[in-house]
């Protein structure tokens, strides 16, 4: 995670200092993980301030630790509340870092707040394109289950009250996916019915930069190519000159 972090302060600055040359830094919004909290950031904020100093951050500490299982789309509410009330305090724009879960939280705010300012959304290990693999915390939460049947209980009703649910990409039951998926199918435009995905994709390409930074060796999102693949926004991004790193 450290090494990791330590990347993505190398992203910021780098960007930083492209966009902000003659204002300053923007303000950076911060999104911690699953099972974890804002204090995920303390080394990195700690290092940012020695670094750069006049950077200015917000770091959301809601849906800490075993809230962070709340259904995705209640968190993409209330938290997309609070950062637009941070984006209306800086019209010039802001930065997201968002790690693991949280990039797909800031992902889904991005693709559905209307009036969002954001520049640069840096994405730090997050299952972009959903969770398909036995890892420590699915082993912690659902000791029961391994990732070939848990699509039994992820892909119902129930399984949706969990975040992770919501992310649960199975391969071989795809058609249960766009079925129950309520939140990565819907955003992906992969339910059977997606009446909002071209609000969706204009909210989306209005960022700057996407920036997707991960790694095989974290052993939290598995598959871990999924922290590089939004699917076929990629493409969107692509066409309309964004830089895709
Ligand atoms: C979440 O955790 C942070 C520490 O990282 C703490 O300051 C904050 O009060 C907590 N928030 C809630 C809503 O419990
Ligand atoms: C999809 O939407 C159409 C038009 O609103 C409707 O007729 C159809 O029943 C819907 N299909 C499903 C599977 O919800
Ligand atoms: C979403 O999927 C539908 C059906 O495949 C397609 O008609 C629509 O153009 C897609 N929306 C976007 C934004 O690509």
């Amino acid at each position: 995670m450290a090494a990791v972090l330590n990347g993505a302060v190398l992203a910021v600055l780098c960007f930083a200092t492209l966009l902000g040359a003659s204002h300053g830094y923007k303000h950076l919004i911060l999104m911690h993980g699953m099972l974890s909290s804002g204090a995920e950031f303390n080394t990195f904020v700690k290092r940012l301030q020695e670094t750069h100093p006049g950077s200015t951050w917000t770091v959301i500490d809601i849906f800490n630790n075993s809230k962070s299982l709340t259904p995705m789309w209640l968190q993409t509410f209330v938290v997309g509340q609070k950062m637009q009330a941070i984006m209306d305090q800086h019209p010039e724009g802001v930065h997201l870092l968002c790690y693991s879960q949280g990039g797909l939280l800031c992902r889904s705010i991005i693709q559905t707040l209307p009036r969002h300012n954001v520049l640069n959304f840096i994405s730090l290990s997050s299952p972009q394109a959903g969770q398909y693999g036995d890892t420590d915390y699915l082993r912690f939460l659902f000791p029961t289950y391994v990732k070939e049947n848990i699509y039994k209980f992820f892909y119902t009703w129930k399984g949706q009250l969990v975040s992770v649910g919501n992310y649960w990409y199975d391969p071989f039951h795809q058609s249960l996916y766009r079925k129950y998926s309520l939140f990565l199918a819907e955003l992906n435009n992969q339910t059977i019915n997606c009446t909002q995905s071209d609000e969706y994709r204009q909210n989306f390409i209005r960022l700057k930069n996407l920036i997707l930074i991960g790694g095989p060796d974290d052993g939290v999102i598995t598959p871990w190519q999924s922290r590089y693949v939004v699917c076929f926004y990629i493409i969107d991004l692509i066409e309309s000159d964004v830089f895709v790193l």
